[in-house]
């Protein structure tokens, strides 16, 4: 059995104060004793410690948005894995279209960083889907193959236990238009072929693969009925607590 998981994601929105007040509303949402998915907060670098401060001992996890690939030398401006673990997070967001597209990152740097961070302990959130232009020219499948062999390249059944990864197509994401679970469902099930081949079936059963791309509550219970999509990666439906609850109430836990 699978844990679901939905994630938000609040890219470079928040100072501290409205970080605080916002974990601190989307806590009291949470205040039900029904099953839950497993719930993840990732703000930016500047609140992690804010946002720990506030989940501490909620059914709330922490994650980073970022991590650099060494634990600590001359690398101005970046954040190690090391920091982001003892700083209380469990989870990091590796391979963001949104660095690929303007930070430069690629399959390699994508790599580099996800050993660095499965090599101290936290668990990747793996980001990886296709442009439009690539979705129709058919090249979706053969482009997340190519993204999931890069990033995972030389990594070992044990150091993948922890991941989860997000198909996000690009064209999807922050643009209100969503895949159809159907589409989504249909990567998911490419993804979880392709780790049984990479690995092995009961490494594919056990990964969890999440939906990114303006997931809202309108869409999240349709896309979350497919049994194929473990979770969400909630951009900005995320930054207010009402939305984001609804969207983890969305969740179908065994009904
Ligand atoms: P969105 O962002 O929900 O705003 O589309 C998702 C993401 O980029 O992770």
């Amino acid at each position: 059995m699978r844990r679901p998981i939905i994630a938000g994601n609040w890219k470079m929105n928040k100072t501290n104060r409205e970080a605080r007040e916002l974990a601190k509303s989307i806590i009291q949402k949470m205040a039900t004793s029904s099953p839950l998915p497993e719930v993840v907060l990732c703000p930016p670098f500047t609140a992690l410690e804010t946002v720990k401060g506030v989940i501490n001992g909620q059914r709330i996890e922490l994650g980073a948005q970022n991590a650099f690939w060494e634990n600590e030398g001359a690398y101005t401006g970046e954040i190690s894995p090391n920091m982001l673990l003892t700083v209380g997070c469990r989870y990091v967001i590796l391979g963001h279209s949104e660095r690929r597209k303007y930070f430069s990152e690629n399959d390699q740097t994508v790599n580099r960083k996800i050993k660095a961070v499965v090599s101290v302990g936290l668990s990747p959130i793996l980001c990886v889907g296709e442009r439009l232009e690539e979705r129709e020219k058919g090249r979706t499948e053969a482009l997340v193959d190519q993204q999931l062999r890069g990033a995972l390249k030389g990594l070992s059944r044990e150091e993948i236990e922890n991941l989860v990864v997000a198909y996000e197509p690009i064209w999807a994401i922050g643009t209100g238009k969503t895949a159809t679970p159907e589409q989504a469902a249909e990567v998911h099930g490419f993804i979880r072929n392709l780790i049984s081949q990479l690995y092995d079936e009961k490494t594919s059963e056990e990964l969890r693969i999440i939906y990114g791309g303006s997931v809202k509550p309108e869409n999240a219970r349709d896309l979350f009925s497919q049994p194929q999509i473990d979770g969400g990666l909630v951009g900005g439906a995320s930054l207010q607590a009402d939305s984001f609850w609804q969207i983890i109430n969305s969740y179908p836990m065994g009904d």
